[in-house]
């Protein structure tokens, strides 16, 4: 079954169980400063998970693009990947166990409606209990009504899921596939443990049970509603649909591994992987906003591309050869995510520039490193690190890794100190720019970041403290931006909040990132929408005119703009309705 296929089946599969598809939500969350990426389908969600309304109603299904690069290392072997889409079934405080795994179940293996899977090679992953709940019998129960038998599922402590140290969480049952030709048989626990970790079974779906609420690492007590928060790998699935034994074989991989494989001069499976895996991340990355810089998620899309310029070069590939390589990547999505077909140049162009970028420095920085090596000692200090990053843009991870493969180490903590002390030298100087051998790209996209900032803030002045943000996007040419207002803002009104905001940019006010407990920073007044999301250490950014006026003050994850003096001039160009009680505003900087 080709992926199109899976997608649909899926969602069909759900809607004709009452649940209200609905689209993708970025890769870079609207309102989320705890994270820089959508990792998981259940993220967007979260203030529904928590008992929010969501407008759509109360059962929910979806495929949401994530990026995931903690396991940034695994990449290379069957199913890891940095970019994901994820199927997912939402019971926003509706059904549960029984309604969540029977159709689980059914769609995997029904050959009407859903995808034909063999139930003779699925196992099941059950929660063992601990103090903070039960051994998950109810689950296994339903499993066994479908069927499973019993000697197939075993039960595990760490079948428990949750999006990091606070927010909701449960058990969950998770269901692996035999993918090997001839087939397991029967596995005992012992048998199903080894045959994971040799990737002979794969996860492919995963039901999380969320009742629970977890609060700086600790189950605090049982969430308002219980829900159902389900997780199928897109890519997982294709591979077993389409009898591959790998992701990188499947159609989503297999066009973009066709390009590399005709531009190498040197086989090597594990680089071939990497730089289509990058390259496929960086695709969406840029098509949702982010441009390669030195901050936040712009970082981490230059490590990718970075990352990738050095396993194209271990392939022996050309050096513009990541230009087709993006391209087919872009072209695989036609008639899915339009946005990354339409802006298929300017991706490609990005790609080419960090590229360029990147290799004028590259060739010095490997005869740099060779030197750092031949004078170190089995550790190279956090200062050559450093060099090595602000001189030649080597990340972090890259030198890490470069080292790692002639047996040195590095000094990460060193590093991170002359890190953070370049910043704080960065953030005085006159320019108010990062001011590294890496000035980021994206500055254009920064300054209306930080202009969104006094808007909302403008916004509230004229028009009270009832107004939040409800949306916004950020493009290199304008800012939108949804907040909570039940009428038209008349014109004479967003004349004076342009006022405002241009008034900041003119005093050249300073932007200022700190770190605050949620408690103190919700006293001190600090603006923010959905705080039962954040984690309890928020980001609150202050923009601060001269004589100490401070323009605002709000939740955010950033980057921004280090001063407002270089920002152009702000402008409202339209005001309209957005969807019932909010209005949306377009501006942009001139
Ligand atoms: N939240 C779970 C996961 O990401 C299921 O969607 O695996």
């Amino acid at each position: 079954m080709v992926s199109n296929d899976i997608r649909t089946t899926f969602l069909n599969f759900f809607e004709k169980r009452g649940h209200a598809i609905v689209p993708s939500a970025p890769l870079v969350p609207e309102n989320d400063p705890s994270v820089l990426f959508t990792t998981a389908g259940m993220q967007p969600l979260v203030p529904y998970l928590l008992g929010e309304s969501h407008p759509s109603g109360t059962r929910i299904a979806n495929v949401q693009k994530c990026v995931r690069t903690g396991d940034i290392e695994e990449v290379g072997d069957k199913t890891h990947d940095t970019f994901f889409e994820m199927l997912g079934n939402w019971s926003l405080g509706d059904y549960f166990k029984e309604d969540g795994i029977t159709w689980s179940y059914g769609l995997l293996t029904s050959k009407e409606e859903g995808f034909g899977l063999d139930p003779k090679r699925l196992y099941i992953t059950v929660f063992s209990g601990n103090t903070d709940a039960p051994r998950d019998e109810e689950a296994v129960a339903v499993w066994k009504k479908l069927g499973v038998p019993e000697h197939r599922i075993y039960y595990l402590e760490d079948n428990w899921w949750s999006p990091g140290e606070s927010g909701p969480c449960g058990p969950d049952s998770e269901m692996f596939y035999d993918i090997t030709p001839e087939g397991l048989g029967d596995l005992t626990h012992e048998e199903f443990i080894a045959a994971d970790d040799t990737q002979q079974v794969v996860e492919i779906w995963n039901d999380v049970f969320m009742e629970y609420e977890k609060k700086d690492g600790k189950v605090i007590g049982k969430l308002a509603q219980k829900n159902v928060d389900t997780g199928a790998g897109l890519e997982r699935l294709a591979m077993v649909l389409q009898g591959t034994d790998n992701i990188f074989d499947t159609d989503l991989f297999a066009p973009i591994m066709d390009v590399i494989r005709g531009k190498m001069t040197k086989d090597n499976k594990r680089a071939m992987r990497i730089v289509s895996d990058h390259i496929r991340t960086a695709v969406f990355l840029l098509a949702d906003g982010v441009r390669p810089g030195n901050t936040d998620q712009g970082y981490i899309l230059r490590r990718l591309l970075r990352r990738a310029v050095r396993y194209a070069d271990m392939l022996g590939m050309d050096a513009d050869g990541l230009s087709a390589v993006a391209e087919a990547a872009a072209i695989g999505y036609e008639n899915v995510y339009q946005n990354v077909v339409e802006q298929k140049n300017m991706i490609v162009e990005e790609i080419r520039k960090e590229e360029e970028k990147f290799r004028s420095t590259l060739e010095q920085g490997m005869k740099e490193f060779e030197k750092i090596l031949a004078r170190s000692e089995k550790e190279i200090s956090g200062n050559d690190a450093f060099v090595l990053f602000s001189t030649y843009g080597f990340p972090f991870d890259m030198t890490s890794e470069l080292a790692e493969e002639r047996g040195f180490l590095v000094d990460k903590k060193e590093f991170e100190k002359e890190m953070d002390e370049h910043r704080a030298s960065s953030r005085t100087a006159s320019e108010g720019k990062f001011k590294g051998g890496l000035a980021g790209t994206s500055e254009k996209t920064m300054a209306l970041h930080t202009a969104t900032h006094l808007l909302l803030a403008g916004l509230r002045n004229e028009l009270g403290e009832d107004v939040h943000q409800a949306g916004s996007n950020i493009t290199e040419e304008r800012l939108r931006f949804d907040f909570t207002y039940p009428e038209k803002v008349e014109r004479d009104i967003l004349d004076r909040v342009e006022s405002f905001v241009n008034g900041a940019i003119t005093q050249d006010a300073t932007v200022r990132m700190e770190e605050m407990g949620k408690g103190e920073a919700k006293a001190a007044g600090v603006e923010g929408s959905f705080w039962e999301k954040y984690p309890d250490t928020v980001r609150v950014y202050t923009i601060e005119g001269k004589e100490g006026a401070v323009y605002s003050r709000e939740l955010c994850g950033g980057p921004h703009v280090e001063h407002t003096g270089d920002m152009g001039t702000f402008r409202i160009k339209k005001e309209e309705s957005s969807s019932a009680g909010v209005r949306r505003i377009k501006a942009v900087l001139g």
